[in-house]
């Protein structure tokens, strides 16, 4: 049995299977919003890539893309992904917060259903603010607490205290201008790990 606080070889194990586990293609939200928010060559760095579905899309798209994945598993994966679609990647084997991520170095920062503890949560959060540059914009999306209230069956962790709220997000995100906050009931076709019905939330947040 992993252990859930370390992530990486939680997720090791998660990971060690031939197909990928939310699929090879990126989640919608950040497919649809990033392409509005920034332009191609500008740097994006995907927090908690799992294995590099959209930190390898956002490299396809032109942005200058680095993952940082605390399971080496979920590393090997991104640049797997990566040679097969020919892109350049720079990959950070590491958790947040990490001495390895420059201070206000990217354009966005992109966090899907990167759920924590607290006060890991809160860490994360505020480490992907210290990364991005003034006027950059963070776009999350995860799940809310009526995932589980809802007995919903297409992902996230089991512990309802590990969920997002828009409260959350807006106390984590202080400072930040939110340009969509927002929870929501969507249909997730992500892989064989988010399939289905999901109560969900939004963000886009920029720094000042
Ligand atoms: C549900 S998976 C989502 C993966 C990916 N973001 C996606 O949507 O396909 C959660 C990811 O968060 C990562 N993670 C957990 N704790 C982390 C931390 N402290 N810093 C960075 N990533 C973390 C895990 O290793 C895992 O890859």
């Amino acid at each position: 049995m992993p252990d859930p606080t370390d992530p990486g070889a939680f997720w090791d194990e998660k990971f060690d299977r031939p197909d990928y586990r939310y699929g090879t293609e990126p989640n919608q939200f950040v497919a649809d919003a990033l392409p509005e928010l920034i332009d191609t060559g500008q740097q994006v760095l995907c927090v908690g890539d799992g294995e590099g579905r959209n930190g390898v899309w956002c490299a396809r798209q032109g942005y200058q893309t680095t993952s940082l994945e605390p399971s080496a598993v979920g590393i090997e994966k991104i640049e797997a992904l990566a040679d097969e679609h020919r892109v350049q990647i720079t990959t950070i084997h590491d958790r947040m917060p990490s001495d390895r991520v420059d201070d206000e170095a990217f354009d966005a920062v992109v966090l899907t259903f990167v759920h924590a503890p607290e006060p890991t949560r809160k860490q994360i959060h505020r480490a992907s603010v210290a990364a991005l540059k003034p006027g950059g914009v963070i776009v999350l999306e995860g799940f809310t607490l009526d995932q589980r209230r809802n007995d919903r069956t297409s992902g996230g962790p089991p512990n309802i205290d590990l969920m997002f709220t828009e409260q959350i997000l807006r106390d984590d995100f202080d400072g930040l201008e939110f340009e969509l906050l927002a929870e929501m009931t969507v249909q997730l076709d992500e892989g064989d790990g988010h399939r289905g019905p999901a109560d969900v939330v939004r963000m886009i947040a920029r720094k000042q």
